[in-house]
């Protein structure tokens, strides 16, 4: 074919493509396809007007020897640009980001309903303590044999902290301490101390200064892990406020003196 004759086929071709192309991205854009996928059927519809042009080319000398080897090289060269840029082009996901970003939305999400959960706790306790403090005063001010009443309101009170402790146990399993601590005679498989009279031990401030600073306390014969660093230093970064003061009140009612459980040493 003659060199006019070319030129006219890719004119004429490539407007066909270009028309193709364009028809495909409004009928993309109408259907609701992403830009992405519009931009990639224009892609096709030009990619298909590059064929029909190729079949109308002329045909090329005849390539021999050491010239038809570096030919080849140099075309395989082109089309690993080609196809190395356009791929890099798109748009990237790499899929560990992808689960990073859902474990955290998740993990917020999980956290501010647990934190919604201990406000609510918190003052309900704090309402119903009130509310016998003021019954004890009114009993009170009526004068003696209120003792037995206060005593029917007090435990109400308490039962709200039970729930708490309630909470703390499920921080257990959430924040997986039982892969290390062993407790009721489960878990501790990564063999850290046993936790089952932790709360005769330690006090609260003390138990929470651990969670929050594990370098604080060492389990006594424990030397080895707490120098590696065993007990991960991330809880106070994990969990809320409420969380931690939930978590530490449930680890106080672990009193069961028939477990031996290693004695904590203050370090710092
Ligand atoms: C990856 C393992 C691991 C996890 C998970 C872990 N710990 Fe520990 N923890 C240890 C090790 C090992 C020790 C002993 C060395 C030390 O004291 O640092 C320890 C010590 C302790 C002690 C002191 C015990 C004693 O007898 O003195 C307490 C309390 C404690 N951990 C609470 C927790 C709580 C609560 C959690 C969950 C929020 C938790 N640990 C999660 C490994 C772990």
């Amino acid at each position: 074919m003659a060199q006019q004759g070319l030129v006219g086929s890719i004119m004429k071709k490539g407007i066909i493509g270009i028309i193709i192309g364009v028809i495909l991205v409004v009928v993309a854009k109408l259907t609701g396809f992403p830009f992405v996928f519009q931009v990639m059927f224009f892609s096709y519809a030009m990619l298909g007007a590059l064929v029909f042009i190729l079949l109308d080319a002329p045909t090329m000398n005849r390539l021999e020897g050491p010239k038809a080897a570096i030919g080849l090289v140099v075309f395989y060269i082109v089309l690993s640009v080609i196809f190395t840029a356009g791929a890099s082009g798109l748009p990237q996901y790499d899929p560990e980001v992808e689960k990073g970003k859902i474990d955290k939305l998740l993990k917020a999400r999980k956290a501010r309903t647990q934190k919604g959960k201990a406000d609510e706790l918190i003052a309900r306790a704090k309402a119903l303590d009130e509310r016998a403090i003021a019954i004890d005063k009114k009993l009170n001010s009526l004068g003696g044999g209120n003792i037995e009443v206060v005593e029917e309101v007090v435990p109400a009170a308490s039962g709200a902290g039970g729930d708490i402790v309630a909470l703390g146990k499920e921080q257990w399993e959430l924040q997986e301490c039982y892969n290390c601590h062993k407790l009721g005679g489960e878990g501790g498989k990564k063999r850290g101390p046993v936790m089952d009279n932790i709360g005769s031990l330690m006090t609260p401030e003390q138990l929470k200064e651990k969670i929050l600073d594990p370098k604080s306390w060492m389990a006594e014969g424990f030397d080895k892990q707490y120098k590696k660093g065993k007990m991960p230093d991330k809880y106070k970064d994990l969990m809320f406020d409420e969380e931690i003061d939930a978590l530490v009140a449930y680890l106080a009612t672990l009193k069961n003196t028939s477990v031996e459980t290693p004695k904590p040493i203050k370090m710092n």
